[in-house]
Protein backbone atom coordinates (compact mmCIF):
# COMPACT_ATOMS: atom_id res chain seq x y z
CA UNK A 1 0.00 0.00 0.00
CA UNK A 2 0.87 3.83 -0.39
CA UNK A 3 1.26 5.53 3.11
CA UNK A 4 2.05 8.84 3.59
CA UNK A 5 3.11 10.04 6.88
CA UNK A 6 2.89 13.54 8.74
CA UNK A 7 5.63 14.15 11.46
CA UNK A 8 8.30 11.75 12.50
CA UNK A 9 8.54 11.64 16.18
CA UNK A 10 9.05 7.85 17.90
CA UNK A 11 5.88 7.12 16.90
CA UNK A 12 5.94 8.03 13.09
CA UNK A 13 9.67 6.99 12.42
CA UNK A 14 8.55 3.39 13.69
CA UNK A 15 5.59 3.18 12.27
CA UNK A 16 7.41 4.59 8.59
CA UNK A 17 10.40 1.63 9.90
CA UNK A 18 8.24 -1.56 9.95
CA UNK A 19 6.21 -0.52 7.40
CA UNK A 20 8.76 0.00 4.75
CA UNK A 21 10.22 -3.50 6.43
CA UNK A 22 6.92 -4.74 4.69
CA UNK A 23 7.31 -4.03 1.77
CA UNK A 24 5.04 -0.62 1.64
CA UNK A 25 5.27 2.93 -0.34
CA UNK A 26 6.54 5.22 2.34
CA UNK A 27 6.73 9.01 2.03
CA UNK A 28 7.60 10.99 5.00
CA UNK A 29 7.26 14.44 6.06
CA UNK A 30 7.73 17.14 8.65
CA UNK A 31 4.89 19.56 9.44
CA UNK A 32 6.67 22.19 9.72
CA UNK A 33 9.72 21.88 7.53
CA UNK A 34 11.31 19.41 5.38
CA UNK A 35 14.73 20.91 7.16
CA UNK A 36 13.55 19.06 10.47
CA UNK A 37 14.08 15.52 9.14
CA UNK A 38 17.43 15.98 8.56
CA UNK A 39 19.74 14.03 11.17
CA UNK A 40 16.76 12.08 12.39
CA UNK A 41 17.03 8.03 11.00
CA UNK A 42 13.88 8.01 8.34
CA UNK A 43 12.67 5.02 7.00
CA UNK A 44 11.20 6.00 3.55
CA UNK A 45 11.26 9.04 1.27
CA UNK A 46 11.35 12.17 3.07
CA UNK A 47 8.94 15.15 0.87
CA UNK A 48 7.63 18.12 1.89
CA UNK A 49 4.16 18.19 3.44
CA UNK A 50 2.42 19.29 0.31
CA UNK A 51 3.94 16.16 -1.51
CA UNK A 52 2.71 13.69 1.41
CA UNK A 53 -0.31 14.08 0.41
CA UNK A 54 -0.45 12.64 -3.26
CA UNK A 55 -1.16 9.05 -4.33
CA UNK A 56 -1.54 8.15 -1.36
CA UNK A 57 -4.08 5.05 0.50
CA UNK A 58 -3.44 5.76 3.66
CA UNK A 59 -1.88 9.07 5.59
CA UNK A 60 -0.56 8.71 9.09
CA UNK A 61 -0.81 11.72 10.79
CA UNK A 62 1.45 11.57 14.07
CA UNK A 63 2.45 15.07 16.15
CA UNK A 64 1.13 16.55 19.11
CA UNK A 65 -2.66 16.94 19.45
CA UNK A 66 -2.57 21.06 19.71
CA UNK A 67 -0.70 21.18 16.27
CA UNK A 68 -3.24 19.13 14.49
CA UNK A 69 -5.73 22.51 13.36
CA UNK A 70 -1.90 23.57 11.42
CA UNK A 71 -2.57 20.42 9.11
CA UNK A 72 -6.40 21.27 8.02
CA UNK A 73 -5.11 22.67 4.62
CA UNK A 74 -3.00 19.77 3.86
CA UNK A 75 -5.27 17.03 4.95
CA UNK A 76 -8.33 19.06 3.02
CA UNK A 77 -6.19 17.94 0.00
CA UNK A 78 -6.71 13.94 0.38
CA UNK A 79 -8.72 11.58 -1.43
CA UNK A 80 -12.03 10.51 0.32
CA UNK A 81 -10.90 7.31 0.12
CA UNK A 82 -7.67 8.07 1.99
CA UNK A 83 -7.50 6.26 5.20
CA UNK A 84 -7.21 9.18 7.56
CA UNK A 85 -5.42 7.36 11.00
CA UNK A 86 -4.07 9.59 13.49
CA UNK A 87 -1.94 8.95 16.88
CA UNK A 88 -2.57 11.54 18.92
CA UNK A 89 -2.99 11.85 22.69
CA UNK A 90 -4.31 15.00 24.72
CA UNK A 91 -1.81 16.00 27.44
CA UNK A 92 -2.99 19.67 28.64
CA UNK A 93 0.89 20.06 29.98
CA UNK A 94 1.99 20.05 26.39
CA UNK A 95 -0.89 20.59 24.11
CA UNK A 96 -2.27 23.64 26.43
CA UNK A 97 -6.07 23.29 27.34
CA UNK A 98 -8.20 22.76 25.14
CA UNK A 99 -11.53 24.03 25.99
CA UNK A 100 -13.75 21.67 24.46
CA UNK A 101 -12.09 18.54 25.43
CA UNK A 102 -11.81 19.62 29.32
CA UNK A 103 -15.69 20.57 29.28
CA UNK A 104 -15.22 16.22 28.09
CA UNK A 105 -15.64 16.43 24.26
CA UNK A 106 -13.73 13.03 23.17
CA UNK A 107 -9.95 14.21 22.18
CA UNK A 108 -10.68 11.86 18.40
CA UNK A 109 -13.80 13.73 18.08
CA UNK A 110 -12.25 17.15 18.84
CA UNK A 111 -9.16 15.98 16.02
CA UNK A 112 -11.61 15.00 13.48
CA UNK A 113 -13.99 18.17 13.99
CA UNK A 114 -10.51 20.44 13.43
CA UNK A 115 -9.50 18.41 10.63
CA UNK A 116 -13.62 18.52 8.94
CA UNK A 117 -12.92 14.54 8.33
CA UNK A 118 -13.44 11.36 9.87
CA UNK A 119 -10.32 9.82 11.19
CA UNK A 120 -9.10 6.66 12.44
CA UNK A 121 -7.69 6.48 15.72
CA UNK A 122 -4.63 4.04 16.23
CA UNK A 123 -1.46 3.10 18.11
CA UNK A 124 -2.79 6.01 20.53
CA UNK A 125 -2.49 3.51 23.87
CA UNK A 126 1.01 2.03 23.33
CA UNK A 127 4.24 3.12 24.43
CA UNK A 128 6.66 3.77 21.48
CA UNK A 129 9.26 1.36 23.06
CA UNK A 130 6.31 -0.90 23.27
CA UNK A 131 5.80 -0.32 19.15
CA UNK A 132 9.50 -0.39 18.13
CA UNK A 133 10.45 -3.70 20.40
CA UNK A 134 7.51 -5.32 21.43
CA UNK A 135 5.77 -6.44 17.99
CA UNK A 136 5.18 -10.21 17.61
CA UNK A 137 3.82 -12.66 14.69
CA UNK A 138 0.26 -13.06 14.28
CA UNK A 139 -0.70 -16.07 16.43
CA UNK A 140 1.73 -15.35 19.18
CA UNK A 141 1.09 -16.52 22.80
CA UNK A 142 0.49 -12.92 25.11
CA UNK A 143 0.54 -11.42 21.62
CA UNK A 144 -0.10 -7.23 22.70
CA UNK A 145 -3.05 -5.75 21.35
CA UNK A 146 -4.14 -2.20 19.98
CA UNK A 147 -7.42 -0.30 20.15
CA UNK A 148 -8.89 1.07 16.87
CA UNK A 149 -11.49 3.22 17.04
CA UNK A 150 -13.23 4.90 14.09
CA UNK A 151 -16.67 5.62 12.47
CA UNK A 152 -16.05 4.20 9.21
CA UNK A 153 -15.61 0.51 9.00
CA UNK A 154 -13.68 -0.05 6.05
CA UNK A 155 -11.23 2.42 7.27
CA UNK A 156 -11.25 0.61 10.57
CA UNK A 157 -10.45 -2.91 8.91
CA UNK A 158 -7.48 -0.89 6.74
CA UNK A 159 -6.02 0.08 9.78
CA UNK A 160 -6.88 -3.35 11.89
CA UNK A 161 -5.11 -5.07 8.91
CA UNK A 162 -1.98 -2.31 9.35
CA UNK A 163 -1.56 -3.08 12.97
CA UNK A 164 -1.73 -6.73 13.01
CA UNK A 165 0.84 -6.25 9.82
CA UNK A 166 2.51 -4.32 12.05
CA UNK A 167 2.72 -6.81 15.21
CA UNK A 168 0.26 -6.43 17.51
CA UNK A 169 -3.40 -7.57 17.66
CA UNK A 170 -5.90 -5.22 16.54
CA UNK A 171 -9.29 -4.71 18.86
CA UNK A 172 -11.99 -2.90 17.55
CA UNK A 173 -13.01 -0.15 20.46
CA UNK A 174 -15.51 0.91 18.76
CA UNK A 175 -16.90 4.17 17.38
CA UNK A 176 -14.99 7.34 17.24
CA UNK A 177 -17.24 8.79 20.10
CA UNK A 178 -16.40 6.03 21.89
CA UNK A 179 -12.69 6.51 21.79
CA UNK A 180 -12.49 7.81 25.34
CA UNK A 181 -11.62 4.24 26.13
CA UNK A 182 -7.94 4.15 25.23
CA UNK A 183 -8.05 7.74 26.14
CA UNK A 184 -4.99 8.39 28.72
CA UNK A 185 -5.98 7.77 32.37
CA UNK A 186 -7.87 4.47 31.06
CA UNK A 187 -6.83 0.92 31.79
CA UNK A 188 -6.22 0.49 28.18
CA UNK A 189 -3.56 2.92 27.88
CA UNK A 190 -0.08 1.94 27.59
CA UNK A 191 -0.36 -0.87 29.47
CA UNK A 192 0.51 -3.71 26.96
CA UNK A 193 -2.54 -6.12 27.18
CA UNK A 194 -3.34 -8.98 25.18
CA UNK A 195 -6.82 -9.25 23.26
CA UNK A 196 -8.90 -10.79 25.87
CA UNK A 197 -7.35 -8.45 28.40
CA UNK A 198 -7.84 -5.06 25.97
CA UNK A 199 -11.34 -5.70 25.34
CA UNK A 200 -11.67 -6.28 29.12
CA UNK A 201 -9.54 -2.46 30.09
CA UNK A 202 -11.88 -1.11 26.98
CA UNK A 203 -15.22 -1.86 28.93
CA UNK A 204 -13.99 -0.82 32.23
CA UNK A 205 -12.96 2.54 32.07
CA UNK A 206 -14.12 5.51 33.65
CA UNK A 207 -14.46 8.57 31.45
CA UNK A 208 -14.65 10.93 34.57
CA UNK A 209 -11.67 9.34 36.66
CA UNK A 210 -9.62 8.67 33.45
CA UNK A 211 -7.88 12.54 33.58
CA UNK A 212 -7.42 12.80 37.17
CA UNK A 213 -5.52 9.16 36.71
CA UNK A 214 -3.38 10.34 33.74
CA UNK A 215 -2.11 13.19 35.38
CA UNK A 216 -1.31 11.87 38.64
CA UNK A 217 0.82 9.34 36.39
CA UNK A 218 2.74 12.32 34.58
CA UNK A 219 3.19 13.49 38.31
CA UNK A 220 4.74 10.62 38.95
CA UNK A 221 7.15 10.12 36.25
CA UNK A 222 8.31 13.84 36.12
CA UNK A 223 8.83 13.94 40.29
CA UNK A 224 11.05 10.49 39.17
CA UNK A 225 12.59 12.77 37.32
CA UNK A 226 13.81 9.70 34.22
CA UNK A 227 14.14 7.26 37.61
CA UNK A 228 11.24 4.79 35.62
CA UNK A 229 12.09 1.87 33.28
CA UNK A 230 9.94 1.38 30.16
CA UNK A 231 8.61 -1.45 32.24
CA UNK A 232 8.36 0.74 35.62
CA UNK A 233 6.33 2.66 33.58
CA UNK A 234 4.11 0.12 31.87
CA UNK A 235 3.74 -1.24 35.67
CA UNK A 236 2.83 2.14 37.01
CA UNK A 237 -0.01 2.63 34.50
CA UNK A 238 -1.53 -0.66 35.61
CA UNK A 239 -1.56 0.49 38.80
CA UNK A 240 -2.77 3.36 38.69
CA UNK A 241 -5.51 3.52 35.57
CA UNK A 242 -6.90 0.42 36.62
CA UNK A 243 -7.66 2.00 40.69
N1 LIG B 1 5.74 8.73 22.37
C1 LIG B 1 4.83 7.84 22.71
O1 LIG B 1 5.14 6.86 23.42
C2 LIG B 1 3.42 7.97 22.20
C3 LIG B 1 2.57 6.88 22.35
C4 LIG B 1 1.29 6.92 21.80
C5 LIG B 1 0.85 8.07 21.15
N2 LIG B 1 1.67 9.15 21.07
C6 LIG B 1 1.12 10.35 20.40
O2 LIG B 1 1.54 10.32 19.04
C7 LIG B 1 1.88 11.65 18.60
C8 LIG B 1 3.35 11.67 18.24
O3 LIG B 1 4.11 11.46 19.41
P1 LIG B 1 5.68 11.18 19.39
O4 LIG B 1 6.06 11.03 20.83
O5 LIG B 1 5.99 10.12 18.45
O6 LIG B 1 6.34 12.48 18.78
P2 LIG B 1 6.28 14.05 19.12
O7 LIG B 1 7.32 14.41 20.07
O8 LIG B 1 4.87 14.42 19.46
O9 LIG B 1 6.68 14.67 17.71
C9 LIG B 1 6.06 14.19 16.54
C10 LIG B 1 6.35 15.11 15.38
O10 LIG B 1 5.63 16.33 15.52
C11 LIG B 1 6.51 17.42 15.25
N3 LIG B 1 6.04 18.60 15.96
C12 LIG B 1 6.31 19.00 17.22
N4 LIG B 1 5.69 20.16 17.49
C13 LIG B 1 5.02 20.50 16.37
C14 LIG B 1 4.21 21.62 16.01
N5 LIG B 1 3.94 22.61 16.85
N6 LIG B 1 3.70 21.66 14.75
C15 LIG B 1 3.95 20.66 13.87
N7 LIG B 1 4.72 19.58 14.14
C16 LIG B 1 5.24 19.50 15.38
C17 LIG B 1 7.86 16.92 15.70
O11 LIG B 1 8.88 17.68 15.08
P3 LIG B 1 10.31 17.91 15.79
O12 LIG B 1 10.89 16.53 16.00
O13 LIG B 1 11.05 18.73 14.82
O14 LIG B 1 9.99 18.60 17.09
C18 LIG B 1 7.82 15.49 15.22
O15 LIG B 1 8.14 15.40 13.84
C19 LIG B 1 1.53 12.58 19.76
O16 LIG B 1 0.24 13.11 19.58
C20 LIG B 1 1.58 11.68 20.97
O17 LIG B 1 0.72 12.10 22.01
C21 LIG B 1 2.94 9.12 21.55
Amino acid sequence: MRFGIIGAGPIALNISKKLVENGHDVKIADARSIERLEGKELAGTPVNVNEVITNIDVLVISIPLHALPSIRNIVDQAGEDVVILDTSNYYPYRDNKIHEIEKGMVESVWVSNQLGRPITKAFNNLLAYTLEHKGTPEGTRGRIAIAIAGDNQLHKQITMNIVNELGFDPVDSGSLSDSWRQQPGTPAYCTELTKEELTEALNKANKEKAPFLRDEVMERLSAANGGYSHQDIVNLNRDIFSS
